[in-house]
């Protein structure tokens, strides 16, 4: 079984679906493994390395993919109108792709890989389940995107976070406000009061008050009786009386803090509005928001993807994939989750591949199989 890993070419994307640490458990599970040349350089991994832990290396996209059985990727392959390189028309038929495949805002590709046989596992789909935490990706990268959100909210605050007592006065601590406290929101909590802010947080989802008073920081709420969970543990889109609610709440916090990070989602739906322009002209000249929901269509009124602008003196960042700014871990873990999944598909002691519907966790990720789409989310797309 040969296992090819490529280049990512997307935009921006620094990151690699394999370390030279899962390659050479991959090479001890009994997969043959070839890299593209250049395919970890973004992330710190030499070529070398690779070849160290026992890859083949292969001169380019089509070399490396050409003969495989498996191929992993961080993102979903180009498509012709994409431009560049027709990724999708190069994996061989029928070989089976695992990647986070963008099922909620790409899912017109799955077409193209029922069309080419492949079969598409798309790992952002795992259910959020104990057994498949190790191969969560959305919870290895959107940790790492917390902490990068604030490192970037630090760089463009012109003020420091902790309270500092000096011979020249006393400086005051910052205020953090997140808005949204899953996996990235509560690694930004803990990661803005690591550096000594004062952080508040809010959440639709009533389960997520007791994490965010764990971590130090103070839950704001809106007084109402719906219920913020949806199916999975993920939030719902909260009704229009909830969300007027919500908003006047926002605007009375927003005016007391400094720093903002926003990372609320709705898995399938646009990113809910929950910073307007009136709220930012009545925020402290100097602050500071982070949109990390900017490529699902924000969060923040007027934020623009991949960059920092300013509206009445407040800088809004909307840098996408935040993880990929931190490439060097996001790699190493993102790796680690594929290694993971790939070997709940190994069937070790026929030494292949088993795509075995009847798991749960496979179950949910299969995209498409034998020509067809399978999933019944995205039948019929
Ligand atoms: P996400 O990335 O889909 O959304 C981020 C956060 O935004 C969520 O906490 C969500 O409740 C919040 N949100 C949505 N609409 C909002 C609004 N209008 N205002 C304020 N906040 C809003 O969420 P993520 O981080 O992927 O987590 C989803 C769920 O999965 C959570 O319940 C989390 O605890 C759970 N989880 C479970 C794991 C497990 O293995 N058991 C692993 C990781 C996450």
């Amino acid at each position: 079984m040969k296992v090819a890993i490529v280049k990512e070419r997307r935009l921006h994307e620094t990151r690699v679906a394999a370390s030279a640490e899962t390659v050479k458990k991959m090479i001890a599970l009994g997969f043959e493994v070839i890299v593209e040349k250049g395919a970890g350089l973004a992330s710190a991994i030499r070529d070398e390395d690779y070849k160290t832990a026992g890859a083949h290396l292969a001169k380019d996209f089509a070399a490396c993919v050409q003969k495989a059985d498996i191929v992993l990727k961080v993102q979903r392959p180009l498509s012709k109108e994409e431009g560049g390189i027709d990724e999708i028309a190069a994996l061989p038929e029928g070989s089976t792709l695992i990647a986070m495949l963008s099922p909620h805002t790409a899912p017109e590709q799955f077409k193209d890989y029922a069309a080419r046989k492949i079969n598409a596992l798309s790992l952002e789909l795992a259910p959020r389940i104990t057994r498949a935490q190790a191969m969560d990706v959305l919870s290895s990268q959107s940790n790492l995107a917390g902490y990068r959100a604030v490192i970037e909210a630090s760089a463009l605050f012109g003020r420091v976070f902790p309270m500092m007592m000096t011979a020249a006065g006393t400086v005051p601590p910052a205020r953090a406000l997140i808005l949204g406290a899953g996996v990235a929101g509560l690694q930004a909590i803990a990661t803005a009061r690591r550096l000594g802010a004062i952080v508040s947080a809010f959440d639709v989802r009533a389960a997520a008050r007791e994490q965010v008073e764990s971590l130090g920081a103070s839950f704001i709420s809106v007084e109402s009786e719906e219920a913020g969970e949806g199916t999975g543990g993920y939030a719902k889109e909260m009704s229009i009386d909830y969300q007027k609610r919500q908003a006047e709440k926002i605007h009375e916090t927003v005016k007391k803090n400094d720093v903002i990070v926003t990372t609320a989602l709705i898995p399938g739906k646009p990113a809910p509005r929950l910073i307007t322009e009136p709220m930012i002209r009545d925020m402290k000249e100097g602050s500071v928001i982070i949109d990390m929901a900017v490529e699902a269509g924000g969060n923040v009124e007027g934020s623009e993807l991949g960059k920092v602008i300013e509206k009445h003196g407040v800088k809004i960042c909307g840098y996408g994939n935040l993880s990929s700014r931190i490439a060097r871990d996001a790699s190493a873990l993102y790796a680690r989750n594929m290694l993971n999944f790939l070997t709940l598909l190994w069937d070790n002691e026929q030494k292949k591949l088993h795509i075995n519907l009847e798991d749960e966790i496979i179950k949910a990720t299969a995209i498409t199989q034998g020509g067809k789409i399978i999933h019944p989310q995205f039948d019929g797309k």
